[in-house]
């Protein structure tokens, strides 16, 4: 893996590697629709090896024949011919790298686009249990890490195979005396720098592990800098950062030795290896037992097995934590979501009538078994029926939203829509029935134009600009300074909450569906936006089933049908004067908002 400041390659470097390599062999699906780009690669592979396999036989005739004096005239084709392999070479080597990256773009392209994909397919419980930080990084880093082995190393690994099998034969052809000498010294160079190398690794990684506690020590420090002032504590941090530093320069020069050590015997015993070898073949050309040309040639051949080894060993890593990038990708390829559409769905009646029903559902969050969200809850509303569910925080009111959307399914009891248990649906068509509008809307980078356009795709500019009107937005779109071509969102404009939130009553009216779902949509409002709010909301609210989750009774005072909620049951039920005169949960909150009100007001 190369160094880089690219944040996202530094990231793939430190994601977790495999043991084993054949996680990668679920990339197989990935490549088979390449056939014809692998061909062309393995092709352009094995010619471009092929050449340079022949490079060192051309250097023998070089030798043997272009420098003696009675073969003068032909001195001129040997050269033509070498500059002809390196040409071969060359078109040889570009040909397999821009067929090896293509397969590596293409590929990464198609699992990157596969994964996101399946993402979006999983439930809610999915995202409960995986940060979206750890999703992000299998999308960027770990495809990153694939794109890697595909597109580079795979094929450097298998032309570095080629080459060692290639010119391992192609020595023994050579000189199976001086190949068989060779051997013999091998293990010598090996042994000492493997068993150096592994110190240096060792010693690397604890030299890694010390620079990471002087930067968390000097960060803690200095994020707390007053508090480190306040106390006069410096003297301490210093002595405590001094050690750290120090024990840092320890680690680092115990490696350097230990690695300046390898690098002296490695140098000093594949030279005195070379030397050996070249002695035994000098030798041998002086005893006319074997031309100057051929030395040559079995010397170039144990050059490149040697890099071939090399570059063999360094490729390792790469596909190691190429196979664990895998591993992840698709262990989030083979998670079927929870929620699931039947084999035979039943139709969503066109139009719906909008009739909701809760019976007696009793539900707990997957990731709190313990504690039920909602208790045997039952609850029924006539299609363009307004209700309002109150109750303190934590009562389960948002989780009969997340159920209405069939986000989970009950453990006990049927949510049913026009009579229809819900899961008996396809839940994209049945999700088409419902709106919501939640207390924080989600702004998506974007035009004002996009962000209505999210709750119908298809709509008009015309159907755009009159939600926005029935939304109570329009006028201050109008203003903005490109109007409805303003950009949203992360590099664009940032609305105020009221002006959001009048936006998903735009998209909310766009999307027209029969059931409207209100999640304390203005409880951080101000009065004026609230007003405004309000009367996108009362548009918006004609004709269809809706449940409003409010916070401030004021808002919902004048629904016929208050449902009060807390611990996940129904504890109350009736209009805004009855739940008053009945006393109880409503009662206390009512008193407690209005005697508040009155008190700011008076
Ligand atoms: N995603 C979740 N995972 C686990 N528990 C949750 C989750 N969402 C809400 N809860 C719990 O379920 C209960 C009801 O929460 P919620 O429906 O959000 O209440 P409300 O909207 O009335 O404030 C609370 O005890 C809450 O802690
Ligand atoms: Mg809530």
């Amino acid at each position: 893996m190369p160094r880089s400041s690219d944040p996202k390659a530094a990231e793939a470097a430190r994601r977790e590697p495999s043991k084993r390599i054949a996680p990668l062999r679920a990339l197989k699906p990935f490549l088979v629709p390449y056939r014809r780009q692998l061909l062309l690669a393995g092709i352009a592979l094995l010619l471009a090896a092929a050449a340079t396999l022949v490079l060192p036989m051309s250097v023998r005739g070089v030798i043997d024949h272009g420098f003696s004096q009675e073969d003068a005239g032909r001195i001129g084709q040997y050269f033509l011919a070498l500059m002809g392999i390196a040409g071969f070479m060359g078109l040889a080597s570009a040909a397999r790298f821009y067929f090896v990256t293509w397969i590596g773009e293409r590929v990464v392209a198609d699992v990157r686009e596969r994964v996101f994909g399946h993402v979006l397919s999983l439930s809610p419980s999915f995202f409960e249990v995986t940060r979206t930080g750890e999703v992000l990084s299998r999308l960027t880093a770990d495809t990153i890490l694939i794109q890697t082995v595909v597109g580079s190393s795979a094929s450097f690994a298998l032309r570095s195979l080629v080459m060692v099998i290639g010119s391992f034969t192609m020595m023994l052809v050579t000189s199976p005396k001086l190949t068989a000498l060779t051997f013999v010294g091998v293990p010598l160079v090996l042994a000492p720098i493997i068993i150096f190398g592994r110190k240096v690794r060792k010693l690397s990684r604890e030299s890694q592990d010390r620079i990471a506690d002087t930067s968390s020590l000097a960060g803690e420090t200095i994020n707390a800098v007053q508090t480190v002032q306040a106390f006069t504590h410096e003297e301490a941090d210093r002595t405590r950062f001094h050690h750290a530093v120090e024990g840092a320069f320890g680690t680092a020069i115990s490696r350097t030795r230990m690695r300046a050590i390898t690098t002296a015997l490695g140098i000093f015993l594949s030279g005195a290896i070379v030397a050996g070898v070249l002695w035994a073949g000098a030798i041998d050309v002086l005893a006319d037992r074997m031309t100057g040309g051929e030395l040559g040639q079995f010397i170039l051949y144990a050059i490149l097995l040697a890099s071939s080894v090399g570059a063999l060993s360094e490729v390792w890593g790469d596909v190691q934590r190429a196979a664990g990038a895998t591993e992840r990708l698709m262990e989030i390829l083979s998670l079927q979501p929870d929620i699931r559409a039947p084999l035979n769905p039943k139709p969503v009646g066109v139009p719906a009538r909008g009739a909701l029903a809760f019976d007696d559902v009793t539900f707990h969050y997957p990731s709190r078994p313990e504690d039920a969200a909602l208790v045997d809850f039952s609850l029924r509303l006539e299609p363009g029926e307004a209700i309002a569910l109150v109750g303190p925080s934590g009562a389960g009111k948002s989780t009969v939203f997340q159920l209405m959307f069939r986000f989970f399914d009950p453990q006990k009891g049927r949510v049913l829509f026009d009579g229809v248990d819900i899961s008996e649906f396809d839940p994209r068509a049945y999700r088409k029935q419902i709106s919501l509008v939640s207390q924080d809307p989600v702004i998506f980078a974007g035009t004002v134009m996009d962000n209505i356009r999210y709750g119908r795709p298809e709509a008009t500019e015309e159907d755009i600009r009159r939600a926005a009107d029935a939304a109570a937005a329009g006028e201050f779109i109008q203003r903005l300074p490109d109007g409805y071509n303003a950009m949203l969102g992360e590099r664009g404009l940032t609305l105020s909450a009221g002006q959001r939130q009048r936006i998903a009553i735009a998209r909310a009216i766009l999307r027209d569906a029969p059931v409207l779902l209100l999640d304390e949509a203005t409880s951080s409002l101000d009065a004026e936006n609230e007003r405004l709010v309000q009367k996108g909301l009362a548009n918006l609210m004609a004709g269809r089933t809706t449940i409003v989750i409010a916070h401030r009774l004021a808002t919902i005072q004048r629904l016929k049908r208050i449902v009060v909620v807390e611990h996940g049951r129904i504890v109350g039920e009736g209009s805004h004067a009855e739940l008053v005169a009945r006393g109880g949960l409503y009662a206390r909150l009512a008193s407690l908002q209005f005697s508040e009100a009155r008190a700011l007001a008076g």
